[in-house]
Formats: C-alpha cells, structure tokens, sequence
C-alpha cells in the first residue's frame, strides 16, 4: 500500500519541498480503494443484534457528520494550486461522501429511520476544512479505539466490523493527508502570514479540545436527548454499545490502533501528534483503573 514502506529508515523531507507536496498527493491518490457502497452485500443478522444495531443512538450524527465533512472537503479543493494536491482534497470528499451513502445503505438495509440532512455550504473554505480535517483528527482517533473495541468484545456483529474496515483505515489516510496539508499551507505562505494562520490552527483546536472535554464530562450519565445529544459520539459510543471498559484501556486501545493504521504508510510523512499527544497527558493522569 504505501509507496515506501514504513519500517525502511528513510530520509526525512523537508516540509513545503516540492517532494513533500508530491508525496502528499501521491500516497493519498495510490491508496485510494474502490468500492460502492450501494453495491455492499449486507450480513444477515439475528434478531439480537439487529436489535442492539437498532438501538444505537447515533446514525443520525454519524450521517450528519459525513454530510457536512464530504461538502466541506469537496469545496476545499480550490484552495489548492498544486493539480496534485487539488486532485488528493477532491478525492477525499468523494471519499466522505462514500462514508455518507456507506451509512445511508446501512440503515435503508436494516431499516434505521434517519433523516437525510440537507447539503451544507461552507462559509470559509480554509477555516471550514481546518474547523473539519481538526475535528476528524480526534474523531478518527477515538473511533480506531471504539473499533477495535467492537471488534474484541463481538457487541458489534464481527460481519458489520469486516464491512466498515476500509472506512476506518479512510479515516486514517485523511488525518494523515490533513497534518501534512496544514504544514504544507503554512509553508506556502508568505513568513508575515504564517503567525495568523498558526494563531486560527490554535483556535480551531482548542474549540475542538473544549467541545470533547464537555462531551467527556457527560460520561457515564445517562445519555442526553435532543439535538447536538450525540456530537463526538466517537468518544462515547462504547457506552451504548455496552462494552464495559475503563477510559485508561480506550485510551490505550486508541493509541495503539493510531499507531498501527498510522505504520502502513510512508514514513517520510509527518505523523499526527497533537491527538496522540493529548491522550498519552490523559493517561499519566488517569489512573489504570479509570
Ligand atoms: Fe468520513
Ligand atoms: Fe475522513
């Protein structure tokens, strides 16, 4: 899959270099899988688990959340320049929208009311794709936790798991593609722009840092109804998948699945460290038995 393995020591490249922005748009194009989603041969479930699937309260969010990500990303296209680059951003939308029609096929199959949203407008191309790719760097990490946890404990239909696994390992290649893209922009700019746009990247994080805490707070409470009831619901849907894990294990499941998504691409990429970086802080604090 990756263009240079990544357990082979390789030269690092320097960021904004013309092989930097080569490579972002190569690997993310040469990784790219085909499939549709209309075409996916759904399992047959027992009564059980079509009823646990039934009951999670999250699909809803999930499709929304997709929505908004593939139109976000779609548009961010013509930010880029680079026809390579523009290509790789124009691929990924069509990859969000794939996860969209990927949960609408889901739930029209196993017959999930869910409303399908309206197409959203971004109103700043570069805050709205910084706002989404930011948002997707703590999502992705805790759904590769979540995953992996459906997986090992068998609450998830293992069928279901084997179905959305190329999604999971999208989602890696994005927050990959992003951590590079946002350095690859800022080294574009000209130097008196930079502190600003370092300045909104800061902001973006930080809303995005807080809106997990809020939700974090809420754990092990019963669940919240309403609108906005299941934002971050990566972080939180273990709970209604009733697996019985403490926050020290998410955390640890989460880091050593990032790792391992992470190591199938090529090396010379900058890696996520922010997210990554956060959890291993909470699992100082954290006792084990959290
Ligand atoms: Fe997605
Ligand atoms: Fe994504």
């Amino acid at each position: 899959m990756s263009v240079v393995p990544a357990n082979i020591e390789s030269e690092s490249l320097e960021v904004g270099s013309i092989e930097h922005r080569r490579l972002l748009g190569r690997f993310f194009l040469d990784t790219h899988l085909e499939y549709v989603p209309e075409q996916m041969q759904w399992p047959a479930l027992g009564e059980e688990e079509l009823a646990r699937l039934r009951s999670l309260p999250f699909w809803q969010e999930a499709v929304s959340t997709e929505n908004v990500t593939s139109n976000t990303v779609a548009a961010a296209a013509a930010l880029e320049p680079d026809p390579l680059v523009r290509k790789a951003i124009e691929m990924q939308g069509l990859e969000e929208m794939r996860h969209a029609r990927l949960l609408v096929a889901l739930t029209s199959h196993y017959r999930i009311a869910i409303e399908s949203p309206p197409r959203f407008t971004p109103r700043s191309l570069e805050s709205d794709f910084l706002f989404a790719g930011f948002g997707e760097c703590f999502d992705s990490f805790f759904a590769f936790g979540l995953f992996a946890l459906a997986r090992e404990s068998g609450l998830f239909p293992p069928a279901l798991v084997t179905v959305f696994e190329p999604v999971m390992q999208e989602e890696a290649r994005h927050i990959l593609f992003f951590v590079n893209w946002v350095k690859y922009r800022r080294s574009q700019l000209p130097w008196r722009r930079r502190p600003l746009f370092r300045l909104r990247c800061a902001w973006i994080v930080l809303k995005q840092v807080a809106s997990r805490v809020k939700t974090a707070r809420t754990m092990g409470q019963p669940q919240p109804v309403g609108p906005g009831a299941h934002e971050n619901f990566t972080l939180t849907a273990h709970q209604d998948l009733g697996a019985r894990v403490t926050l020290h294990r998410l955390l640890e499941l989460c880091l050593t699945e990032n790792e391992r998504r992470m190591a199938e691409y090529d090396a010379r990429l900058l890696r996520p460290r922010l997210v990554p970086g956060i959890a291993r802080a909470v699992l100082r604090l954290v006792p084990s038995g959290m």
